[in-house]
């Protein structure tokens, strides 16, 4: 026998007694998008290469180093996407939903990038993004991150942060940007490798380095804030009004630079205490250039993204995800010649009772080995057919988890039987 053929590296599966969790997870989000006029779209996993350098930026993490990018056939290069929001802009711009109206869109799914695989980074993982367009006030932004809390609490997360910035005009930003690189270059010594490239090509950058050693150049860095235009600031003071308004505590944090390049104005992140270091659980921003970096005309948006994995992993550690469904009822079937028959019984019975969730076990066995099997199941009942009960025309209930032992009932009688079952 050749050797088994495994998974590839940071693409993991998610196993049946997984996805109970991740429908939890999805379903709150669309329930709760839902109510905040968010539709959803569906977008390609693979876009044009130079969709995502354009968007994201050339000198970032995710186009320098993270892209699975290939040649086609024709020879394009194309990109698996490694996040949703170019793909949802490209996708509106193209198909005319930012003509006249401000679309609320959302999307989930697969996302791709080759970093190193560790504890909530997978080089497959999954997001539910949301993006808003046409709105450039900080009203919008405010809802936003609401709407982000309420989700997240929806999944009965705890010990989450609200951090926030302001990453202010292109302008400011390069004003700063200037002071930045004095302040870096005056402590060039004291920069690793990764600081050292960025210095002149992405400075901001640093800011985000989570190399404890460059922590005292970081702290000691200037602070965008400082460099703020009027406008930038007046949005982030509304946007913090709002917010406390409404009651949501957040955190100001200056150095929130976040990691691709489309972002301006409002940032921001939810981060959890309990993940370690891959502890941001949802994160986004504006991004009001970003339609016209891509070809059309100048419009304000705003969006997020959350990572479904960590998610997932929260919820699960908390252990108040819903337990797969187990059957109602298992048909267990003593004599094989009768199986014809009893699959015939098994479709009227899912006919009349549309909630049912009903197995027969096929395969045949013992009658103590599938009785064995339909506990397993977490059946509630077993129906039980042999030759007997078939000549009597009934079947025999088998009470799996009470006290009430067994009881013949006709045929015609065991849906209204089974009916009490099929209420959860
Ligand atoms: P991002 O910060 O790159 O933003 O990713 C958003 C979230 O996706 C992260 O906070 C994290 O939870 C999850 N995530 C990212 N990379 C990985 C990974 N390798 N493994 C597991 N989870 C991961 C964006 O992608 C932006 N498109 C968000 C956005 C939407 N901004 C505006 N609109």
């Amino acid at each position: 026998m050749s050797s088994a053929i495994q998974n590839i590296r940071g693409f993991g599966d998610v196993l049946p007694g997984e996805t109970p969790v991740w429908q939890f997870v999805e379903g709150v989000f669309r329930h709760e998008l839902g109510r905040y006029g968010y539709q959803e779209i569906r977008l390609p996993i693979v876009e044009k290469t130079e969709l995502f350098s354009r968007s994201i930026g050339e000198v970032t993490d995710i186009v320098e180093k993270e892209m699975y990018t290939f040649s086609d056939r024709n020879g394009d290069s194309l990109t698996l996407r490694p996040e949703g929001t170019a793909g949802c802009v490209r996708a509106a711009l193209q198909r005319g939903l930012l003509h006249n109206a401000r679309p609320r869109l959302w999307y989930a799914g697969p996302m791709f990038r080759h970093e190193r695989p560790q504890k909530g980074r997978y080089r497959q993982f999954h997001q539910v993004g949301a993006e808003a367009f046409g709105v450039p006030g900080p009203d919008l932004d405010a809802e936003m991150i609401l709407m982000s809390g309420r989700i997240l609490r929806g999944l009965g997360l705890r010990n989450l942060r609200l951090e926030i910035n302001n990453l202010g005009t292109a302008e400011a930003r390069a004003d700063y940007r200037e002071r930045l690189v004095a302040h870096l270059e005056a402590h060039e010594d004291a920069l690793d490798d990764d600081a050292r490239r960025r210095l002149y090509t992405n400075p901001l950058r640093v800011l985000d380095s989570k190399n404890p050693a460059l922590a005292p150049v970081v702290a000691s860095a200037p602070d965008l804030l400082d460099y703020l235009d009027e406008a930038s600031r007046a949005h982030f003071e509304v946007l913090r009004q709002t917010l406390d308004a409404a009651g949501e505590a957040c955190t100001v944090n200056p150095r929130l630079v976040r990691g691709l390049d489309y972002y301006g104005g409002t940032v921001f992140e939810w981060i959890s205490e309990d993940l370690g270091a891959q502890g941001t659980v949802l994160a986004g921003g504006r991004y009001d250039r970003l339609v016209d970096m891509i070809g059309g005309r100048e419009t304000p948006a705003i969006g997020f993204a959350a990572g479904v994995e960590r998610l997932v992993a929260l919820v699960e550690a908390m252990g108040t995800a819903p337990d797969p469904a187990a059957p109602h009822a298992c048909l267990v079937v003593t004599d094989t010649t009768l199986m014809p028959d009893s699959i015939a019984l098994a479709e009227r019975l899912r006919e009349a009772l549309p909630a049912l969730r009903l197995e027969i076990n096929l395969g045949g066995g013992s009658m103590k080995s599938q009785l064995r099997r339909a506990d397993r199941s977490g059946a509630a009942v077993a129906i039980i057919r042999g030759a007997e009960e078939a000549t009597a025309r009934e079947v025999t209930l088998k009470d799996l988890r009470g006290d009430s032992g067994q009881q013949r009932i006709a045929l015609d009688a065991l849906a209204q039987t089974l009916s009490p079952f099929c209420s959860q």
